[in-house]
């Protein structure tokens, strides 16, 4: 992992990372703010409602765009910033893929709040890119980036995996909720952001920079809080009680 020197600049931007990720998780605590997708998205008399599946394409498009175009910057950039490139943009190209292929959403989304996470996605595959630029070959541990590889394989194929299993609770075309089971969802409420952190870690091994590790933390942190969101949202849908973990089988 690669310590870049405490300048002014580095210290200001380690801070507002962390400071935007706490006030994204306290966004994400209050009801009243939360991100406006899938379950949670309560639209109020001003809200302007897209489909579900739109919402996400807005979401996803901008970050493969970008994620292109770092990927042929990237083409004459040293191997750990090829890769960083390459493997952000395998993962929104995933994302596209499931929302046009595998998700069976049934509803609608905040558009508002599709932008405003289409921007940050966007903003962190740059930021990503360009810290990872900056992390100078002789500081890269080849072992760490072998790690990174297999590690972004099996979160991803973690992701994908329950995502499957949460469409075929629709396959007969029904619209409802369902407590989802097989997989992990039988030890805890949402074994695919589990699968997305997996891929938050293999992301900061690759990218060697210890800002990017600050930044995944705040996205670290916003899933575990969505999951805790959902595993209360499953309490009260289906009137039960549970000491299901969230995200962690056996732990929290
Ligand atoms: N990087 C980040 O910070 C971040 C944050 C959030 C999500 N993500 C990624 O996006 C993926 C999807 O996230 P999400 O929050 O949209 O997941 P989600 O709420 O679990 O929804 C995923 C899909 O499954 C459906 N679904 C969920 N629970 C269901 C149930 N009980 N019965 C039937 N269908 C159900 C949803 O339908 P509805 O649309 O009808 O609810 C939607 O189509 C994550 O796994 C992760 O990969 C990333």
């Amino acid at each position: 992992m690669y310590y870049p020197d405490p300048t002014i600049p580095n210290v200001l931007i380690g801070c507002g990372a962390l400071l935007s990720g706490v006030s994204l998780i306290r966004r994400e605590l209050n009801p009243a703010t939360q991100m406006g997708y899938s379950k949670f998205a309560k639209a109020t008399k001003s809200s302007v409602m897209v489909p579900s599946k739109q919402g996400m394409l807005v979401i996803y498009l901008p970050s493969v765009v970008l994620c292109l175009l770092g990927g042929l910057w990237s083409l004459d950039q040293a191997r750990h910033v090829k890769l960083v490139a390459f493997f952000s943009l395998l993962h929104f190209l995933k994302r596209i893929y499931e929302v046009l292929c595998v998700h069976r959403y049934s509803g609608q989304a905040i558009l508002k709040d599709n932008i405003v996470i289409a921007c940050s996605y966007a903003g962190f595959s740059i930021t990503q890119l360009y810290f990872t630029s900056k992390v100078p070959s002789s500081a890269t541990s080849s072992y760490e980036m072998g790690l990174g590889m297999a590690l972004f394989f099996l979160g991803e194929g973690l992701n994908h995996y329950h995502h499957l299993i949460l469409a075929n609770l629709r396959k007969d075309g029904a619209k409802a909720y369902k407590i989802p089971q097989g997989g992990l969802f039988d030890y805890v409420w949402c074994p695919h952001y589990l699968g997305e952190i997996i891929s938050f870690v293999a992301m900061t091994l690759l990218s060697q920079h210890m800002l990017i590790f600050i930044f995944q933390l705040s996205s670290v942190g916003y899933l575990a809080v969505r999951a805790y969101n959902t595993r209360l949202w499953y309490e009260q849908k289906f009137n039960i009680t549970t000491k299901k973990p969230c995200l962690v089988p056996g732990l929290l």
